[in-house]
């Protein structure tokens, strides 16, 4: 048996939508991209929203549109995706990485405090595997040192914090619709606001410094950070199956736990109390999870590996310096992370025989 890590559920319904728009002679942003993005409000909670070509570019835009320029510093987690830092780099802004809590392995506000300089601006909460930050702690810490909050909401469309939809905290939150998110549109991203000035900002950013299409005066600068209606008609037959897949992807989880029962050498990842999940992937940890990972691969099984932990990545490495020497022993959550986390298959329309056959493939390397 095969079993990928990932497959976008995508059909007929899909296919209808992306021909409704050839039909209507509609492909730029257009009416679907109003109709979506309206939807997505109405879910997240938030005021104002503007869509981007993906999630990495979501979070450029959210950093530019409340400020964060270059020289300033903004506290990243060290366990991430690798985007979460880049978009940082890309404002000609420097992430600062603060290790991880060891329950879930979102970012350990516990430890931030000794990463405050003058030049801190902002705080970037990533929401990761279909969780939440405690976010109690994030506005508690934010709050006393006057920073800016911009959330990577990329992996957390539908979760919540205490009732409050992800990407509502702070002055922005960003999410993503690449193929392996929740709900997707091929490539895509979305920035969400509650200010009506960073609004503004975000929306002369993304449409070439003007309002108004059409007209060659640009009043500010900016770019070209659009979506099209092809993606858009793609997201709003996804956001319709999002109760669908939620349902799955809990149904796929409970299936592991039972299968995972008397396995005491694996830990599931389990979110904090208060915080929702769905689950993004079903992360699970165990002391010798690469060996493991190798036999699932013999057994066609695709496993994926925990983030690599961002002060060890090369392309960071020109962040070193002898302030901030980013060893592995300041980060030791995000290193135990990578080395023992396993991230197993949880798309939708994976089947109970798949889950049934990952999990006797473990028993089998364990045993
Ligand atoms: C936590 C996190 N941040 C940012 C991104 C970047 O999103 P995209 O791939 O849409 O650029 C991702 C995507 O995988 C992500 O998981």
């Amino acid at each position: 048996m095969k079993v990928p890590q990932l497959s976008p559920w995508i059909g007929k319904e899909e296919y209808k939508a992306i021909k409704s728009c050839f039909d209507n002679n509609w492909i730029t942003e257009g009416p679907k991209s109003k109709e979506f993005s309206l939807k997505l409000l109405n879910l997240i909670g938030a005021k104002y929203g503007v869509f981007a070509p993906n999630g990495t570019l979501a979070i450029y835009l959210g950093l530019r549109a409340i400020g964060v320029g270059p020289g300033d510093e903004v506290i990243v987690p060290d366990f991430t995706f690798v985007a979460s830092a880049t978009a940082v780099e890309m404002i000609g802004g420097t992430p600062v990485f603060v290790d991880v809590n060891r329950k879930n392995f979102q970012m350990d506000i516990s430890k931030a405090e000794k990463l405050i300089s003058k030049k801190t601006k902002a705080i970037m909460p990533v929401h990761i595997y279909g969780t939440i930050c405690n976010m109690d702690d994030v506005l508690r810490f934010a709050k006393k040192y006057n920073l800016m909050i911009i959330e990577d909401a990329a992996q957390a469309i539908a979760v919540h914090w205490k009732g409050k939809h992800a990407g509502t905290f702070g002055e922005v939150g960003c999410f993503s619709f690449f193929a392996d998110k929740t709900i997707t549109t091929a490539e895509g991203g979305f920035v969400v606001t509650d200010d009506e000035k960073i609004y503004e900002n975000l929306l002369y950013l993304r449409n070439q410094g003007r309002i108004d299409r059409g007209s060659f005066i640009h009043p500010a600068m900016g770019y070209n950070f659009r979506m099209n209606d092809i993606q858009n008609a793609i997201g709003l037959v996804q956001l319709g199956k999002l109760n669908e897949i939620k349902k799955r992807k809990e149904h796929i989880l409970g299936l592991y736990r039972k299968l995972f029962e008397g396995l005491d050498k694996i830990t599931l990842f389990e979110p904090e109390e208060g915080a929702e999940w769905i689950p993004f992937r079903v992360g699970i940890l165990y002391s010798r999870a690469h060996e493991l990972m190798a036999f699932l691969r013999s057994k066609n099984v695709e496993p994926r590996t925990f983030f690599y932990p961002l002060h060890k990545q090369p392309c960071f490495s020109y962040l070193k310096n002898k302030k901030r020497k980013n060893n592995d022993s300041e980060f030791p959550n995000a290193v135990y992370a990578y080395e023992n986390g396993i991230c197993l298959p949880a798309f939708p329309t994976l089947t109970d025989k798949q889950v049934t056959y990952v999990c006797e493939s473990i028993r089998k390397f364990i045993k």
